[in-house]
């Protein structure tokens, strides 16, 4: 279902569901305006109407645990990056935990927000944003990129929609048959900033390190001279520079 305009599609979705109408198991929603798109670590995701790609996919993995839940984290990265990558090889990278990067550039993201029954996963809306045929950013998204700043082509929004869905449906078959970890290890070898010494920012600390593995509960693990440590989303920063 495509709306013409909408303030966030995983809002719209989440909101379908609490009012207990029944939603088919893949429903893709995709909106041509989000006038309120969320992002990660409650930022907003702006996207000028009509260039982008911004939708949300409802699945119900009730396969997996809530413990197990990054693996669709996983899979659902490495659905876009397959789709994608045939238009931007090797420089396509996963930036943990789900941010696609071109580059040191960002050209798009997600925003799984699973409902959980339990200690099982009841639903899963999958919100996706992709920056494709839009060239003008926020001064303050100074890292923003889209396929079109990359590869100076306009690119039919339907086209990608349906390459993504089709490689996260291939990645989620093979969790549902429970080949967890070969998606986890997809996901490693996609990994920016794998096995590079960087640096980070914690704890209002700068320091160095490298991004050895990231385990099955979605911790970042980095070495550094004292040792490992395990990051989740909020304690670390990558610093570019
Ligand atoms: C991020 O990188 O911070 C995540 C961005 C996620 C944006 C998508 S656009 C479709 C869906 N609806 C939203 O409100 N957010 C996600």
């Amino acid at each position: 279902m495509t709306l013409k305009e909408v303030d966030s599609t995983n809002t719209f979705l989440k909101n379908i569901l609490s009012n207990s109408k029944p939603v088919p198991d893949g429903t893709v929603i995709m909106a041509e305006h989000q006038y309120a798109g969320r992002g990660q670590r409650e930022n907003t995701w702006l996207a000028e109407p009509g260039k982008n790609l911004t939708f949300s996919i409802l699945l119900r993995p009730s396969f997996l645990s809530a413990s197990q839940q990054f693996y669709l984290t996983c899979a659902v990265s490495m659905g876009v990056y397959d789709a994608l990558y045939p238009l931007l090889r090797d420089s396509l990278k996963i930036k943990w935990p789900n941010d696609i990067y071109f580059g040191d550039s960002k050209l798009g993201g997600m925003l799984i927000e699973n409902i959980l029954q339990g200690s099982q996963i009841k639903h899963s809306v999958i919100g996706i944003g992709i920056n494709v045929n839009q060239e003008i950013f926020a001064a303050d998204a100074v890292n923003a990129t889209s396929i079109k700043k990359i590869l100076q082509k306009d690119y039919e929004l339907k086209n990608i929609l349906a390459e993504i869905c089709n490689h996260i449906e291939g990645y989620y078959l093979h969790l549902k048959a429970g080949r967890l970890e070969f998606v986890r290890n997809m996901y490693l070898s996609r990994l920016y900033w794998l096995n590079e010494m960087r640096q980070f920012k914690s704890n209002g600390h700068n320091f160095e390190g490298t991004i050895i593995n990231v385990k099955e509960n979605g911790l970042l693990v980095v070495k550094q001279e004292n040792g490992e440590q395990e990051y989740n989303l909020k304690e670390i920063e990558f610093l570019n520079k």
